[in-house]
């Protein structure tokens, strides 16, 4: 994968003004785009999950804070405050994913350091920093997490939820080593676990990949740990929501269950994702905000009448089950290299 070299998907970016987003609602059946103008439709589609996943909802995000000076300017007011009171809706969405309060805490920065006088420029050049950092990130994480690939053909990998181009600017994290393994010639097979009740795995990461030409088998979440019994998996990658300084990582609901099945046989178990899914402010995994989602998600028309649902949209697996993380630094173990945390971010220049 080269710097140059197109993503395999644009889920998030700022065309003719508006914030444009593929609406993951409507995936496997449509690729349609959703445009965005307004403040509170980007935060409704964060909230309805028209775009999702870590790090492209902190993207998104952005360019909200960016429409909300834009709507206040044209109206012929204050865009500074009005950018401010942007960031603060968006912040309410959704809990869990750090990405959008680290993608808002950027804006927030350029807020502070900029003046009325060509703060939209300033605000657009900052999100589109956000998007190209990401772009950057996900090539880097292809890369490192390359090096852990096990050897064997074809590779067996299972994976939880959609952690690939969707969910974030477009090279994604789980699925980015996989895409460049694929594009190096070598062979895969990929289980997708359906990742119940919102079908990120059916719908998306089959979708992405089986469109990117890397066969794909989709199988039921509660599958996962018998096939990972049954020595069928080489190794497991998943994303990531927020990593805790001692490495307890949320990702979605079910990813738990499988980092459990894969040390008990005996598989290997990565995260990936970028340093701006550490959370230097959390110190462990009870720190972790968890979001509960509406009962409706679960019971569907399935369940009968007057019966309750629990919906928590994500799980927490302790460091200890995870056997590396990958980022655009390299395959980190904790300590990780965070502000704050006394280490530093080691240069890894990508051509
Ligand atoms: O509820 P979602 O679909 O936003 O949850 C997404 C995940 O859990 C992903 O695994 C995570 O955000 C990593 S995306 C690169």
């Amino acid at each position: 994968v080269t710097a140059g070299e197109a993503a395999p998907l644009d889920p998030v970016r700022w065309r003719d003004g508006a914030l444009r987003l593929i609406d993951q609602r409507r995936l496997p059946g449509e690729l349609a785009y959703l445009e965005c103008r307004t403040v509170d439709a980007v935060a409704e589609a964060i909230r309805n999950l028209a775009v999702r996943g870590a790090p492209a909802i902190g993207v998104a995000a952005a360019y909200g804070v960016l429409l909300g000076a834009e709507t206040a300017a044209r109206a012929g007011k204050d865009p500074m405050p009005a950018a401010r009171e942007a960031a603060r809706v968006l912040a309410a969405t959704r809990p869990t994913a750090v990405n959008l309060f680290a993608g808002l805490a950027r804006m927030e920065a350029a807020l502070d350091a900029g003046s009325a006088r060509g703060l939209l420029d300033h605000l657009r050049r900052e999100a589109d920093r956000l998007l190209e950092e990401d772009l950057l990130t996900g090539r880097r994480i292809a890369e490192h997490g390359l090096g852990v690939l096990p050897a064997g053909e074809p590779l067996r990998v299972l994976t939880h939820c959609n952690a690939g181009g969707l969910a974030t600017g477009g090279w994604g994290t789980a699925l980015a080593p996989l895409y460049a393994a694929h594009r190096s010639g070598r062979r895969l097979e990929v289980f997708a676990n359906e990742t119940r009740p919102l079908w990120q795995g059916a719908r998306l990461t089959a979708w992405e990949l089986s469109r990117a030409g890397i066969p794909v088998t989709v199988l039921v979440d509660g599958a996962a740990s018998l096939l990972l019994a049954r020595g069928r998996v080489d190794v497991v990658i998943v994303g990531a929501d927020r990593v805790a300084r001692n490495g307890d990582t949320a990702n979605k609901i079910g990813t738990l269950g499988v980092a459990l099945a894969a040390r008990h046989a005996g598989v290997p178990f990565y995260v990936a994702a970028p340093l701006s899914t550490f959370d230097p402010r959390a110190p462990d995994g009870a720190s972790i905000p968890i979001e509960e989602r509406a009962e409706a998600e679960v019971l569907g028309s399935q369940a009968p009448p007057g019966v309750r649902a629990w919906n928590p949209a994500f799980d927490v697996t302790p460091a200890g089950l995870i056997r590396g993380w990958i980022t655009e630094v390299g395959v980190l173990r904790p300590p990780f290299p965070l502000p704050g945390t006394g280490t530093t971010p080691a240069p890894d220049p990508v051509d």
